[in-house]
């Protein structure tokens, strides 16, 4: 009785506040916590193919030449990896209240699985993650079908945005291009496990 009390209550609660403040909610957890599943081969290795791409490196580059010059002719006075102006599209979560950081955010691994897939406190978990649904209201975004993720850093703020970078079909070119970019940071789990990550580990355990 007293259960289903509290669940009326929250239902209530629920619908009268808004989802958005719910999902300001979720806290930032690091991709340390990300690695521990998605290192593993049968999951395809995402920590893999990310650890060897730019988003990785992203820190990184705002300690070289390039970006002393860029910061120099924007009349930046701090060193671009301490810069504000420079760190916002270059590190994960800049600038979120600390409150929501649950573990430490190491700046040196760059643009994280985070920073796309969403503060990752709620979601993390095997049971949650291994039901599609669960995890979207765990708070999991799904960069895939939504481009807007990625053009709060891809967009003409970026110093170094180049309006020929991506070539079309119509032999026109624009600075970023949604499928191909995606393409280029392609990270699948295998078609035979997605889905059925659970089985498949159980199977292999019996094996
Ligand atoms: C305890 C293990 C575990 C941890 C930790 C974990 N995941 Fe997962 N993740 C899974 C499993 C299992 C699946 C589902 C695989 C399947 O069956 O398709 C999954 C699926 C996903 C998917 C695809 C979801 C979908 O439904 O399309 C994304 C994206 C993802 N994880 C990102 C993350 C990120 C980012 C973190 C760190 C914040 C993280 N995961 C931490 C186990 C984990
Ligand atoms: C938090 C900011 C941020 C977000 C969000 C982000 N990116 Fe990036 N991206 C960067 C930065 C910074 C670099 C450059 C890193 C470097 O070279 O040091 C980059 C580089 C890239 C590159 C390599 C550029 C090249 O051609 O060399 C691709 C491709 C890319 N991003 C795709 C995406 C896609 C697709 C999304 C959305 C799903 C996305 N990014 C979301 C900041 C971001
Ligand atoms: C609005 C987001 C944003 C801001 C702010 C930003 N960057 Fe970047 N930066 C990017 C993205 C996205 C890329 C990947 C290349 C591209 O598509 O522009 C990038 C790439 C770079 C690169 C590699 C360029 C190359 O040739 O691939 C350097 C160097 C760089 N940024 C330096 C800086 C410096 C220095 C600052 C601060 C003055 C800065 N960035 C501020 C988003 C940003
Ligand atoms: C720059 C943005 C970006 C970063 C960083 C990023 N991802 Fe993703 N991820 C995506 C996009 C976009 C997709 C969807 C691809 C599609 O639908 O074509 C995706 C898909 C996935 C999937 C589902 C793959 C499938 O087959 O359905 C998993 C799992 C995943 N990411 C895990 C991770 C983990 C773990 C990290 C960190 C190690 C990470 N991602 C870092 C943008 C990103």
């Amino acid at each position: 009785m007293i259960r289903a009390l509290i669940g009326i209550g929250l239902g209530l609660a629920l619908a009268a506040g808004s989802v958005e403040a719910l999902a300001q909610e979720h806290s930032y957890v690091g991709i340390k916590k990300c690695r521990s599943c998605h290192k593993k081969v049968l999951m395809g290795n995402q920590y893999e193919t990310w650890k060897k791409s730019a988003h990785s490196r992203a820190f990184e580059t705002l300690k070289g030449a390039e970006a002393i010059e860029i910061a120099k002719e924007k009349g930046i006075t701090a060193s671009p990896h301490e810069a504000a102006e420079c760190l916002k599209c270059h590190v994960t979560a800049f600038g979120v209240g600390t409150e929501r950081i649950k573990y430490v955010l190491e700046p040196a691994d760059g643009v994280q699985c985070e920073s796309c897939h969403g503060p990752g406190s709620d979601y993390r978990k095997m049971k949650v993650m291994a039901d599609h649904q669960k995890s979207l209201v765990a708070g999991m975004w799904e960069p895939g079908k939504d481009e807007k993720i990625c053009t709060t850093c891809h967009n003409n703020e970026s110093p170094s945005w180049d309006s020929t970078k991506f070539q079309l079909a119509d032999g026109t070119s624009v600075a970023f291009d949604f499928e191909q970019a995606k393409e280029k940071i392609s990270h699948p789990i295998p078609s035979d496990v997605k889905g059925h990550y659970l089985e498949r580990e159980k199977e292999l355990r019996a094996k």
